[in-house]
């Protein structure tokens, strides 16, 4: 039989034990929690220093912050985007950050027009673009449409990043002789999975659903960036398409 105080011992211990325990694996997961975001950190500090970037929608959201990390970074960003008083106000902000300049062009995406305009002025103001980042989107609008009278999202979300990417191609192929690796990010969305191309109606003159417009736009950024990955294989230019996740 033990005392109590023998037992009260091994409740002691047992407790000390557990105690270190504990602390052992807790640090254990904070370093490989470390270890993980590291390899995070090292891709962040990736520099871009004499890049131009040119970021869609840059004035906001996903846009906004995708052009403050590029800025950090050293490139030279030009936001596109429909409200220029909202973009320059967006520019002056990154600028304080990061010291570095953000420039702003006019761009909506909702007039193909706008969308030549803007990369007419582009052309006429760089020598050459390593970055371009069609970020800029709307989504599940009421039934709208485009100036040219396209359906609003697929306008938006797809045709007018589709005319701007390809008006932008020769000033990206300049990037090529330059050292850089130039690259197309097109933002797509997880729901291009529940998407349909309505080929018979691509404007939803039958019964619009602003969900399913919406799906639509994203697998058409999706097809443009596989179609394009492949146009441009070889040319030193590359193609991807993502789902951003939450901002
Ligand atoms: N947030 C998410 O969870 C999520 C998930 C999946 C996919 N996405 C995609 O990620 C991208 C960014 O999303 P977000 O959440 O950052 O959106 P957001 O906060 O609503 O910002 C959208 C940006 O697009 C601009 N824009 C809208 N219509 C335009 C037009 N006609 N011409 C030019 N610019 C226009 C807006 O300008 P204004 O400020 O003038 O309105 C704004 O700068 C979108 O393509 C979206 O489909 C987002």
């Amino acid at each position: 039989m033990l005392s109590t105080g023998a037992i009260a011992g091994i409740v002691i211990a047992s407790l000390v034990v557990g105690a270190i325990l504990i602390f052992f694996i807790v640090v254990l997961a904070v370093k490989m929690s470390r270890k993980r975001s590291g390899n995070k950190v090292a891709d962040i500090e990736k520099r871009l220093d004499g890049a131009v970037a040119c970021v869609t929608g840059g004035n906001a959201g996903i846009g906004r912050e995708t052009a403050l990390e590029l800025s950090r970074r050293g490139a030279h960003v030009v936001l596109l985007c429909r409200s220029v008083s909202k973009a320059e106000e967006a520019a002056k902000t990154i600028e304080v950050e990061t010291g570095n300049t953000v420039d702003v062009e006019k761009l909506d995406l909702a007039s193909l027009e706008s969308v030549r305009e803007c990369a007419e002025a582009l052309r006429a103001k760089l020598d050459k673009v390593d970055l371009l980042v069609n970020n800029a989107g709307i989504m599940m609008c009421p039934e709208l449409k485009t100036t040219e009278g396209f359906e609003m999202q697929f306008g938006t979300n797809h045709l007018g990043h589709f005319l701007l990417t390809e008006l932008l191609l020769p000033l990206m192929e300049r990037s090529v002789y330059t050292g850089f690796k130039p690259r197309i990010v097109i933002l797509s969305s997880s729901l291009h999975k529940s998407g349909k191309i309505r080929w018979d109606d691509i404007n939803f003159k039958r019964g619009y659903d602003k969900l399913e417009a919406y799906n639509q736009s994203k697998l058409a950024n999706v097809l443009h960036a596989k179609h394009l990955a492949k146009r441009l294989q070889g040319s030193g230019i590359t193609v991807y398409s993502l789902h951003p996740g939450k901002k």
